[in-house]
Parts: C-alpha cells; structure tokens; sequence
C-alpha cells in the first residue's frame, strides 16, 4: 500500500468513527484506537505535506489562524423567517396559505437557538462554511467549521451541495465553559447562542475547536435539484448523506397536528440538551412551496412560532438616561441582576416618562421583566403588592444627563429629546448606527471602541472614520489593541467604501428612516445625488414611504451641514451609487446553473455575474449535464462547443439584453 493510500484509507476510518459517535451517538471503537488513527495521519501528513487532503480529520484540532474573514455573497440569499406568537397567528399562517388555494401538509421542526451557517460541498467534500451575516453576503468561517465533529468533511456520495442548518452549543458545555471562564477571572458569556456565534468568528481555530459546537442541518435550498420533492424527504436525503438532522421533526397533516406539535415541544424543551426558542412550521411540498413564493425578507412558506416571553421579578434599584443618536432621551431600569431566557439581565428600557407614569413604576419598586428573543428586555410592571414601604413618584429630568441642555417634547410624541446636534452622546451614537452591520458594516468598531476614540477625539462625526488612518500609531498604543486588530479594523474601513448606497443610505440616521426604506429608495433614485434632489412628492408616490418619511428625506438633505458631509464623505471615495444589491428572484435565472464564455460587450465578467445573481441564478465555471445555461459573448472557448455537446440551452449577448435590459442599463 503506498502512502497515500494509507492515508486515504485513515481519513475514511477516522470519517466513519467520527460520524459514529458524533452524528448517530453510537460510537464502534475506543478512543484510544481513533487517537492512535489520527496520531498516524498527522504524522504521515508531516513527512509529506504534499499529500495531506483539504478535508483531512487532522483540520479538526484547529489549525489555521486568519487576519480577518473574507466576505462571501451568498449564492441564494439566506433568508429569516416571519414570527408568529400565538395559536391565533399561527391559524391565520394557515388560512394565507389556504387563501391561495392549497391544502398543505406541514413539518414541524424545533428552533434552535444559535447562529445560521451555509455549507458547501464538491465532489462530497466540504469547500466552505458561511455566516449568515447579512443574508446576502457572511464570512467565510471554513476552518472553524471543520472544527465541528458533527459537521461531515465528507459525504457518503460525491455530489455538488449546498445545504444550510445551524450551529449551537450544548447547555452543558456552555455551563463547563462558563465555569472556566469564572475561575480564569473572564467575562462569562451571556447564553449559549452568543458563546456559539462568538466562538464561530474566533479568528484563531484552535480556540473554536475547545469550544465543542453542535449543528443540526434543516434546509436544502434546492431540492428539485435531486429530484426531490418534499421538505421531509430533504431531510431524510441530507440525513443519508451524512449530515446530523435534528430526529424531533414531524409531519403534520392539518394545523392542528401542528398546534399539538408546539404544545409538546413547551413541554419538553427544558429537558433538552439544547435551546430552542420556537418551533419552525414548512409546508412540505417543494412545488407548492415555489408557488407560494417569497416576501422581501422571508418564505411564504415556512414561519417560526416563538415561545412567549419569560417574566421575572426583580428590584428596580435606580433609573438611568442615555441619549440615542436622534437625541431621544431614553430612560433605563437598573435593576438588581436576574437570570432570564439564558441571560442575565442588569438593564431593561422603561421607554419614556408615560410609560412609567402609566405604569406608576419606582424606584425601589419589585418590577417584572420580560425578554423575547433579540428584543431589549422591558419593565412589564411594578409588582404592586410587594411595594411595602412608600416610595417616592417618578419624575423626568429637563435637562440632557450629557450635554446639559433644556430637553424637549414635541406634542404629539411620548419621547424628550436633547436639542443640542453637537451633544457628545448623540454623536457618538450617530457614529455606532453607521458602522453597525445593516448599514455600512464596518467590523472592529464596537460601542466601547467607538466611545473611546470618540473620547480620545480621534473619532469626532462621522467623515472621520475615514481618516482614522492617520491614527494609526496612536491606535495601535492603545491597551488592548495590537497591530493586528488595526490594521483589521482599517482594511474593514476601506473595504467599507465599496458600499452600495442603500447602506450608506440607513447609516446616515435619517429618522424614521429604516433599512429596508433606505433599499426601496436606494433602488428608485439610483444615486445619492438623485436622491437629494427628489421632491416630496415624487418620493411619497414611492410604495411603502409615508408622508412623515418623505417629510423627514426632505429635511435631511435640507440642512447644509449634512449637505457638507456627504461632500466630505464623496471625496473621501465613498461610493453614492447603488450597486444593484438586492436579490430579486427572476424565474429566468432563479436557481439555474449558468456557465459564462466569451465577450458580452456591454459589461464586465463580474457586472454580469452579479446580475445573474442578483436573479438568484448561479454562475459555475465548467460546463457538464448540471448546467442550465450557457451564455456566449465575443470569442467563446471550448464550453461553448461542450455546451453543443450536451444539448445545453445557449443565451447570446443580444438575447441575455433582451431578458435583463428593462432593469439594466
Ligand atoms: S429554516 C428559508 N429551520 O431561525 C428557511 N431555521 O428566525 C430558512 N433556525 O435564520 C430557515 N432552527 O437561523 C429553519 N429548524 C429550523 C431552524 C431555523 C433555527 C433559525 C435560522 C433562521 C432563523 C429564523
């Protein structure tokens, strides 16, 4: 047997034990006989580096360290789901689609509660695992993910895939960890999903290979693909292929079999070795799912129910002000530390003065506490039976807790603000909405870090972020910050200028202006320039953009200072133009395989790639019998004559324009 041979047939061996005992729980030899295996190959893989595989077990230990994560446009946007919260929505969930006159069957699977990954196979063989991140374009975490023993390296047939699932922690293992992390003196995390999604975006693999993450794989985005036709026999064919699939689903004839399905599942969830945080309902059938198609954000086909809101009692010991980046002033319970819905809460919202006046809430009071999912835990109420002493009345402040200036309440609106634009607090804010993730999605610049530098004056609006540059050295003498982390930071900055407008867009803080207006307008008007110049009402005869957000455009690009900046912030090399970045499923492209050849003269490679993508069709770069289309410019090469060969569908550029011309120009 030569040496590669042994070490193909010691991956293979190390492959089975693996998915033995992480995946079916039923191991077949000892430990002692894997490590001695894996010990084998990682010294057989030293002698001859040359021979050592991509997907070899040995990547499980962790062994790649990376600078920063790569950015990847997912192939098909990866979508969330739509919530449901009661037996009343989750009727209703059935009569829409009732409505459209189908009599669906429906899977029930268990939510769980930790961060969404795509994984991508060729040839059976595990090429990339990606964040969710924004839906459209996550990082490329493949060497953590080999870390996941659950996660298959290889799959029992050597097929093309890419399926979707998600990665969490065990409470146990978040509760070892946590104990290590108390006795080292380190911050504990809060739940399992944040030290799950925190040990994903580890930059070293080692670290995340300690961490021993789970994941169960729930979605196969194209199961037509193999021929098949319904979510459960996706489920039963990804399951095959080696992938660890959740064994709680069910299939429910009628809602409600679905409604006895949620029922259980309150029941049992806290004996589970995992969180969930709801139930997810599918229709099972591929075709009828197609049909029913998709809304802006998430499938018509498939919504989670959520578990209610954990409630508990806590003391209210003071009540703290913070000015957001409007200059809303917001007032904050601080509260005696309670554990809820797995964190552990120091800090709720009271909202504004009504509401706590309403509520007659004070301080000294027991409150109850309430926290769903991502949203900010809030004082529901006070406990008023518990109140045995007398406490005295609420009362706002007038004065903004940063600055010091006179607030302000606008008549028809509940909330004070601090007029002051050059409010310290309000800046910094203004500077933490920009960088956040939905708008320009600038990593390395958290809250803290934005404080800081905000403080050191390094950071002082937002045009300054991009001539942190010249701060380099001081950045870099700062505690806790090494070479590394800034120079991460500033590539995360430059890179941020290739934007397309509807981020820059919502980074501005227009009120009452959110991310998905900011995509609506970013697509109508094009440029930022367009933008500024549009009337109120061409901008109100815009669907889905009111009266009071039109109003509010008007006023922001009426006010020369924010005229002055975004002249800044042009000449800084910000892009203003929109870049074509939302998916828009076109049956023509949807879910096609295209191969490019040739010249197409009226744009680049890549504009054209985006386009198909942008359809929700894919661009692979050989021809075989997978592939739908090919499109053939100026001078094509030999897959233009292998796409003859297969009797593959053949586009021309005058063709491809025909199909893409009234949306691009
Ligand atoms: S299906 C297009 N199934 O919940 C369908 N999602 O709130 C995509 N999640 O982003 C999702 N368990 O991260 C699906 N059994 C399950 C799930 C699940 C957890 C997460 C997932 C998704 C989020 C939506």
């Amino acid at each position: 047997m030569s040496v590669k041979q042994r070490m193909d047939e010691i991956e293979k061996l190390l492959n089975k034990y693996n998915y033995e005992y992480y995946v079916l729980d039923k191991p077949s030899v000892e430990d002692s006989e894997y490590d001695r295996l894996m010990q084998e190959l990682l010294s057989l893989e030293e002698q001859y580096p040359e021979l050592k595989s991509n997907t070899s077990p040995t990547s499980r230990v962790g062994s790649e360290v990376v600078t920063a994560f790569e950015k990847i446009v997912h192939q098909r946007p990866m979508l969330s789901l739509g919530n449901v919260f009661n037996e009343d929505e989750i009727v209703k969930f059935d009569e829409r689609i009732k409505k459209e006159g189908f009599n669906p069957e429906y899977v029930c699977e268990l939510k769980i509660d930790g961060l969404a990954i795509s994984l991508i196979y060729e040839n059976g063989k595990l090429v990339r695992g990606v964040t969710r991140g924004d839906g459209r374009i996550g990082e490329n975490i493949t060497s953590n993910v080999k870390t996941i023993h659950s996660i298959p390296l290889t799959l029992s047939k050597n097929i093309d895939i890419e399926v979707r699932g998600e990665i969490y922690i065990d409470k146990k293992e978040f509760v070892r960890i946590n104990e290590e992390r108390k006795k080292a003196g380190l911050d504990l995390f809060q739940n399992c999903r944040n030290l799950a999604s925190g040990s994903v975006r580890q930059l070293d693999s080692k670290v995340t290979a300690e961490r021993k993450l789970n994941n169960f794989i729930y979605h196969l985005p194209n199961p037509l693909d193999y021929n098949i036709n319904t979510h459960s026999d996706a489920l039963k064919f990804m399951s095959d292929l080696g992938f660890r699939v959740n064994p709680k689903y069910k299939i429910c004839k009628d809602i409600n079999e679905v409604i006895a399905y949620i029922n259980e599942a309150t029941e049992y969830r806290k004996d589970l070795p995992y969180d969930i945080d709801g139930v997810v309902i599918k229709v099972n059938d591929i075709r009828m799912q197609e049909e029913l198609g998709f809304t802006a954000r998430s499938p018509k086909w498939a919504t989670a129910y959520k578990f209610p809101a954990e409630k508990v009692t806590t003391k209210l010991v003071d009540i703290k002000f913070t000015v957001g980046r409007t200059g809303k002033i917001t007032p904050n319970a601080m509260l005696e530390p309670v554990r809820v819905a797995g964190s552990t809460i120091r800090k709720a919202t009271l909202h504004n003065e009504d509401y706590i006046i309403n509520k007659d809430i004070r301080i000294g009071d027991i409150v109850v506490i309430q926290k769903a999912g991502d949203v900010i835990p809030e004082v529901v109420k006070p406990d008023l039976d518990r109140r045995v002493e007398v406490l005295p009345k609420f009362t706002m402040i007038d004065k903004c807790p940063v600055c010091g200036t006179a607030l302000i309440r606008k008549e028809d609106e509940a909330n004070h603000y601090c007029p002051n634009s050059k409010c310290d607090a309000r800046n910094a804010q203004k500077l933490i909405h920009f960088v956040s993730r939905k708008a320009m999605n600038i990593d390395g610049l958290g809250e803290r870090i934005i404080e800081d530098y905000y403080n050191f004056g390094y950071l002082t609006d937002i045009p300054s972020i991009y001539n942190l540059k010249k701060y380099k050295n001081e950045l870099q003498s700062l505690e806790g910050f090494g070479e590394k982390s800034v120079e991460n930071l500033l590539t995360a900055i430059e890179e941020s200028k290739k934007n397309s407008l509807e981020k820059l867009l919502f980074g501005l803080g227009i009120r009452h202006f959110g991310e998905k207006n900011a995509a609506i307008i970013a697509k109508k008007y094009r440029t930022m320039d367009n933008v500024k110049n549009a009337t109120y009402e061409d901008l109100v005869a815009t669907s889905d953009i009111g009266d009071i957000m039109a109003k509010s455009i008007i006023d922001y690009f009426k006010d020369e200072n924010n005229l002055k900046m975004l002249d800044t912030l042009k000449s800084l090399g910000i892009n203003m133009d929109y870049l074509g970045s939302e998916v828009t499923l076109d049956e023509r492209f949807a879910n096609k395989k295209f191969v490019l050849t040739g010249t197409i003269s009226a744009m680049s490679r890549d504009q054209l790639k985006e386009i198909i993508t942008n359809r929700g069709g894919n661009v692979t770069g050989s021809v075989s019998e997978k592939t739908d289309v090919v499109i053939v410019g100026e001078s094509p090469g030999s897959k233009y004559d292998k796409a003859i060969e297969l009797g593959i569908e053949i586009w021309n550029e005058e063709e491809l324009m025909g199909m893409i011309g009234d949306s691009y120009e």
